[in-house]
């Protein structure tokens, strides 16, 4: 059923809109954004080639780390409210400068950004909070590694401590394997982030992501999704950023997402509050349902990419409604906000190589795409000389459909990527494997 929103306001000014970043992930907030009748201008900063296909959206080049030339151009394009998607300008403080210059803004300051630029620090907070988690243990060098890992009965998952573009996790078949991973990792495979390894037991059982849009105190739940995160059919091969998803997930019934709330969302939320961590923006629950309940394998402080494509189409045009609220501290948390009654699915096309070394460059051939419950958002493409459509990123576009059912979302989505092509063109044929009846693996 489809559910009405009652959020809505019409005398707060929500006329100019800036993103800031390049990816599927924002194009897709630029969409949902764009619905609403107050927002005339979205801005990308900075976008890429797929921005501006986007009703009312319009790149811009700002240096963020050029600070005076930020606040001049966002007080030149009167700038009502300001999305951080990724997460380094997050980790780097760019909420926390932005609100100090009066700013709204959605998005966490640095010390709420450390539940993901710091997987130990979130460790610790978790145990701090009580909230059920993989145990751990922080090492600071390799002899302390090694010493674990040798006392440990079972290989252990090798973390490195900061941010590492989703790619600084092991997750080893043997002991040798696993200090392997740590000396890579302290070598200085992902420079300063390295410079600690988490250790974690190994858990087991489907993930699922939950986002939470928090104020400061008070949260509100979108739909559910799942993200497919291994590169190959069957789940199989390296990790990626993500190479498919769907929502809302079946996975979770009402029962066990009220588990979750109790158990996980409330708790962090609540350790927010006692260390002083005023979090404005979305909380991203990287869970694990395990056989003795959920647990948290990460958080982020962002959106998930690509489960944000995958949602958006999902949100009705009160949506920006949310992210204000959030920004201004003042959500209720029982706004009724406006879902689609139909289910939603996305596909990542990739380059070649991804997620490994991969060349760029190739120019895209998009067909006839279906117009109704289809959206292609560009998470790495870039215009060429004659204003062609270029491969630009490992990640290249994001198919998303909706329909009634996941059956149908994937038949869709499926049915458009033949009219897209691209040289190395790949996509796993199984997204949504698990929610698909019509879905054999001899497909
Ligand atoms: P992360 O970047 O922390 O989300 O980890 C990437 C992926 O590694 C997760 O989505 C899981 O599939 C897997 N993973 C991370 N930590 C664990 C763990 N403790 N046990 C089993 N798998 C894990
Ligand atoms: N889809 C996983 C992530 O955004 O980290």
């Amino acid at each position: 059923m489809s559910i009405k929103s009652t959020i809505s306001n019409s005398s707060i000014r929500l006329e100019n809109i800036l993103i800031i970043g390049n990816g599927g992930r924002e194009n897709s907030l630029a969409w949902a954004i764009q619905k609403n009748e107050l927002v005339k201008k979205v801005y990308l900063n900075p976008g890429n080639a797929g921005s501006e296909r986007i009703n009312k959206c319009e790149r811009i080049k700002i240096d963020i780390d050029n600070k005076n030339q930020l606040v001049e151009k966002l007080d030149f394009l009167k700038i009502d409210l300001i999305v951080i998607g990724p997460e380094i300008p997050l980790a780097n403080g760019l909420a926390d400068f932005l609100r100090k210059k009066d700013f709204k803004v959605f998005g966490p300051g640095k010390d709420g950004a450390k539940l993901e630029y710091s997987k130990s620090w979130a460790k610790r907070f978790m145990q701090d909070a009580n909230i059920p988690t993989a145990n751990f243990w922080k090492v600071n060098s390799i002899d302390e590694a090694k010493e674990i890992i040798d006392s440990s009965l079972l290989p252990l998952v090798v973390k490195a401590d900061g941010l590492a573009s989703g790619k600084g996790v092991y997750i080893p078949d043997s002991k040798d394997e696993c200090f392997r991973a740590a000396e890579s990792i302290f070598n200085g495979k992902f420079g300063k982030s390295g410079n600690v390894v988490v250790l974690e037991e190994k858990i087991e059982g489907p993930e699922v992501s939950v986002f939470a849009l928090c104020d400061g105190e008070r949260y509100i739940i979108l739909p559910t999704a799942q993200d497919h995160k291994r590169l190959n059919e069957k789940d199989e091969g390296p990790n990626t950023g993500g190479m498919g998803a769907y929502s809302p997930a079946p996975l979770l019934k009402d029962a066990e997402l009220k588990k979750i709330i109790k158990e996980i969302i409330e708790p962090t939320i609540d350790e927010l509050n006692k260390k002083n961590i005023q979090y404005r923006g979305v909380i991203y629950f990287g869970l694990m349902i395990t056989k003795s309940g959920p647990k948290v394998i990460e958080y982020n402080c962002r959106f998930g990419d690509p489960e944000c494509q995958t949602i958006m189409p999902l949100m009705d045009q009160n949506f920006v409604f949310l992210l204000e609220k959030c920004a201004m501290g003042n959500l209720t948390g029982r706004e009724k906000f406006g879902t689609s009654e139909k289910v939603s699915g996305c596909v990542i096309a990739t380059s070649k190589g991804y997620p490994h070394e991969y060349q760029t460059g190739f120019p895209i051939e998009i067909g006839k795409i279906d117009s109704i419950d289809c959206q292609i958002f560009d998470s790495g493409t870039t215009l060429g000389e004659n204003g062609e459509l270029l491969t630009n990123g490992g990640r290249v576009l994001s198919i998303v459909c909706q329909d009634q059912n996941f059956d149908m979302v994937f038949e869709k989505a499926y049915k458009n990527l033949k009219e897209i092509n691209f040289d190395g063109i790949y996509f796993r044929k199984d997204i949504g494997h698990q929610v698909r009846n019509n879905f054999s693996n001899e497909d």
